[in-house]
């Protein structure tokens, strides 16, 4: 078989998203084919298992949909996790280089440096290590130091970790063996979305969540933070619900078929909606009512969380990046440009690295499931993942010829 497919998952606040991929070994292309989501309030809460068979089901619901839809099976899966009680620590340590030659190795030597140097505690587990820079005989900073001349070598790194028990309970859920790996979205997403360019100028990325926002930080070309907050689209679905006394499923419609930050961004007139079996109208701006001072009071949390964790937001000359389902509310990307003053896009996957529909990429949905897809076949193929094989990358093997040919596209 020439076609072998790639799942890739995002595990989020209630809602699980999936991209399935192909990788043609005649025309050495990795495309996105599909994409789905599935909900799972029962199994799945702000990125924890809940429950494993509710979440087993939903997942197991999601790869079968996307695998029988496009005619495949047995895909390799990545998972990538986020929550509030995953964190990030930053990490130096350096080894001694042997013939001075930075090899593989040596690069694998450090990152083991980092890792033990941590003190990660019994009860919490490594999910990624995430290498910010290198530096050679304590003088030469370089984002990738294989192959080069130096005796001692430093690493500057973030050291993802989560609770033991939230780990396995993801990876059974996923039905992914006790050592696969798992992937931090927001780092796959920074890494992927935002450009060299900007990330060295300063730049921040943005994911709008339902139940939580993710900001990714970049100071002169590196992760500075990572930061995970308590807010999103769903507060405005809840506000909706308080005010009109809406089942939550219609307040998100009404908001994302005539919500809006402001009355600029939408025609005003009235709209319907249903209580129970009655039907009952509103106007657009008494619906803008309850929105703008959601989104307001949102934005207010997040520069004092970002003021809180020294983030010198006057110094973003790359911009703000945005990203996440939050993104589709009109308005919202002028919402940011006031307070934070400074260049807000919404952030767009590079099509001519990676290819997707126009429609899978505009969604916003399913960014980081494809961010950690790019993300990692191409750090395993520049050498720069700490995390063992896919199961079936073995030397020789279908994963070890994809990664060694997606390394030709990226
Ligand atoms: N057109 C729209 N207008 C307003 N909000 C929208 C629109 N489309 C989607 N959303 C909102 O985006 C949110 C979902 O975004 P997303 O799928 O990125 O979140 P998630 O990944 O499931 O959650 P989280 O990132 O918090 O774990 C929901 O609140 C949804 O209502
Ligand atoms: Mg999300």
């Amino acid at each position: 078989m020439s076609k072998q497919s790639v799942v890739s998952i995002d595990i989020g606040s209630s809602a699980i998203h999936g991209v399935i991929a192909f990788y043609d070994e005649k025309t050495a292309k990795l495309e996105i084919v599909g994409a789905n989501t599935v909900t799972c309030p029962d199994g799945i809460d702000a990125g924890d298992v809940i429950d494993i068979g509710e979440a087993l089901n939903s997942i197991k619901i999601l790869i079968d949909g996307l695998e029988k839809t496009h005619g495949t099976k047995d895909s390799a899966v990545f998972v990538s996790v986020r929550g509030q009680l995953i964190k990030t620590a930053d990490q130096i340590d350096g080894i001694s280089v042997t013939d001075s030659l930075v090899t593989e190795e040596i690069i694998e030597s450090v990152k083991k440096a980092v890792i033990e140097k941590a003190q990660i505690t019994a009860t919490d587990t490594l999910i990624q290590i995430i290498p910010k820079e290198y530096k050679l005989d304590r003088l030469k900073v370089v984002p990738n130091p294989l192959s080069m001349d130096c005796s001692y070598l430093e690493l500057n790194s973030l050291i993802v970790t989560g609770p033991r028990s939230i780990v396995s309970n993801i990876k059974k859920a996923c039905l992914l063996d006790s050592d696969a790996p798992l992937f931090y979205g927001y780092y796959s997403l920074g890494n992927i979305l935002a450009s060299k360019e900007s990330k060295k100028l300063g730049c921040m990325l943005i994911d709008l969540g339902g139940m939580t926002t993710g900001i990714v930080v970049y100071v002169n070309g590196i992760v500075q933070k990572i930061l995970e907050l308590p807010v999103g689209a769903d507060l405005i679905t809840r506000d909706i619900t308080k005010k009109l006394k809406t089942l939550q499923a219609e307040s998100k419609r009404i908001k994302e078929t005539y919500g809006a930050v402001s009355e600029e961004y939408r025609e005003d007139g009235e709209f319907e909606y249903s209580i129970g079996s009655s039907k009952k109208t509103a106007a657009i701006s008494d619906l803008i009512k309850i929105i703008k001072p959601q989104v307001d009071m949102q934005l207010a949390y997040i520069i004092s969380e970002l003021k809180k964790n020294r983030v010198d937001i006057s110094a973003l000359a790359g911009g703000i990046l945005l990203t996440g389902g939050g993104t589709n509310l009109p308005g919202i990307l002028e919402a940011f440009e006031k307070p934070f003053d400074c260049g807000v896009k919404i952030a767009t996957v590079d099509t001519n690295r990676i290819s997707v529909s126009q429609e899978i990429a505009d969604s916003q949905i399913y960014t980081t499931a494809i961010s950690t897809l790019y993300n990692e076949l191409k750090s395993r193929f520049s050498g720069n993942s700490a995390m063992p094989d896919l199961p079936g990358g073995k030397e020789g093997g279908f994963w070890n010829r994809l990664l060694r040919k997606v390394g030709e596209i990226v």
